[in-house]
């Protein structure tokens, strides 16, 4: 293991202060994909530079994709729906599942063969879920117990889409309506538990028509897409852990502007709001077709919370940190539905147990649940498993720990916040690097 790559956390004083969140990550992923598949030139404003979506752009890149990054603006010159070229190498998605699961989309559709694969993380994760109704409408993708790497067979004359929710998750959808806009003909979606809608929105923003209907929507295949700019959000799942610092640390008050709070990504809001938070949204407008808003959090007396059902996917990446926040609250707050979990960047069930165990926290957990009962965190020496969240979370956590909080192996935190650090230092948290 290199050095640097492990913090070490004292308890803070009061954080005070205005913060300046990077993009939201998935819209960052999907600007890239949906820009160079429309026709004209685009600018990306607060595009998420870390390595989960530069990954995105190195591989757009790989099949031809004219992509310019000048300080945190992308500039795209897109060159329309079938304009993509067989790459040359192996595509690789790094760490992250949101662009392995959404370009496989993208592939399954092209004139030409791909492979696709990732580190070593997202080799383990679940590939099923998009590779099964790909296949359904007649994709040819190979993997060894659908698992990366997949080798895609391109078939540009797909079946149209009917998708009926499996599992909920925004991923396997996104991976659907891409493969759905090359494809002649109508595709049509449901999704009995509504997931986040960025791309959705995106393609609108584009000026590709989509026919909502509630849970359900249409599209028809083969439209065009028209450059646009793009202005993006801060990322609420990573604003997330200063939400709950500010909540947890005795005298403070956060307040974090230009969030994206897309209504399917705001659940935790909702959920601390119920356990006692005292949580502020002002200055709500629409930017890209999307919702963007100023939110402050004040520290305050937190309660146990249940919660279970539709709330969990529109809180899914910020489990982690709500559990922290358990940890702070009075009571035994019990979290259900969300066997999801174990799927994501490590089994963050098992993850956040082991470590809030360590750190003197009562848990228990079940195959899909947890449950926390609040109490004094002691600090002590955890593993973020090789997870940004799981990384982030414990570091939120030593901020009230009676002795130091050590977690080890933090480089991660780069897929999806490489400012995490800085801005924790920017509001006077002693944090070292060893
Ligand atoms: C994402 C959807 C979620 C989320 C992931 C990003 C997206 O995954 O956990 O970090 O950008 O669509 P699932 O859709 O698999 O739940």
């Amino acid at each position: 293991m290199s050095s640097q790559n492990n913090l070490i956390i004292n308890k803070s004083k009061p954080l005070i202060g205005n913060l300046k969140i990077p993009g939201d990550k998935s819209i960052s992923h999907r600007s890239i994909i949906l820009g160079a598949l429309s026709d004209g030139e685009l600018t990306i404003s607060n595009f998420l530079s870390s390595d989960d979506c530069n990954a995105t752009i190195n591989a757009m890149r790989e099949l031809g994709a004219d992509i310019t990054i000048i300080d945190d603006q992308v500039h795209i010159k897109g060159k329309g729906l079938f304009s993509l070229k067989k790459p040359k190498q192996i595509i690789d998605a790094g760490n992250s599942g949101t662009l392995i699961r959404l370009l496989t989309g993208v592939l399954a559709a092209q004139d030409f063969d791909s492979v696709i694969t990732g580190d070593d993380t997202l080799k383990k994760r679940p590939m099923g879920r998009i590779i099964k109704p790909l296949i359904l409408c007649g994709a040819n993708i190979e993997a060894s117990e659908y698992k990366a790497p997949l080798s895609i067979c391109g078939t540009p004359s797909l079946n149209p889409i009917e998708y009926n929710q499996d599992v909920a998750s925004a991923q396997v959808k996104s991976c659907l309506i891409l493969s759905a806009l090359h494809i002649s003909g109508q595709s049509s979606f449901y999704e009995e538990i509504q997931t986040r809608d960025h791309t959705e929105n995106l393609l609108e923003h584009f000026g590709y028509e989509i026919y909502r209907d509630g849970n359900s929507f249409s599209l028809k295949g083969r439209q065009k897409l028209i450059a646009k700019d793009i202005l993006i959000g801060s990322d609420i799942s990573s604003a997330a852990f200063f939400i709950v610092a500010s909540l947890i640390v005795n005298g403070s008050c956060i307040e974090i502007r230009s969030v994206n709070i897309n209504k399917f990504r705001t659940g935790l809001i909702t959920v601390l709001r119920k356990m006692g938070a005292d949580i502020e949204i002002t200055d709500v407008k629409e930017v890209s077709n999307e919702l963007i808003g100023n939110i402050k959090a004040r520290h305050s007396k937190l309660r146990c919370i249940e919660i279970k059902g539709e709330v969990i996917p529109s809180l899914i990446d910020e489990l982690p940190i709500l559990f922290i926040a358990c940890a702070a609250a009075s009571g035994t707050s019990k979290i259900s539905g969300i066997e999801e979990l174990r799927y994501k960047e490590s089994d963050r069930i098992m993850a956040m147990e082991n470590g809030l165990r360590e750190i003197g926290i009562v848990v228990h957990s079940s195959k899909d649940s947890i449950e926390i009962t609040g109490g004094k965190i002691t600090g002590g020496k955890i593993s973020s498993y090789d997870d940004h969240r799981i990384a982030m979370s414990f570091a939120i956590a030593g901020l009230i720990s009676q002795h130091s909080l050590t977690i080890m192996n933090t480089q991660n935190i780069s897929t999806s916040f490489p400012s995490f650090v800085t801005l924790l230092r920017e509001l006077g948290v002693e944090v070292f690097e060893v």
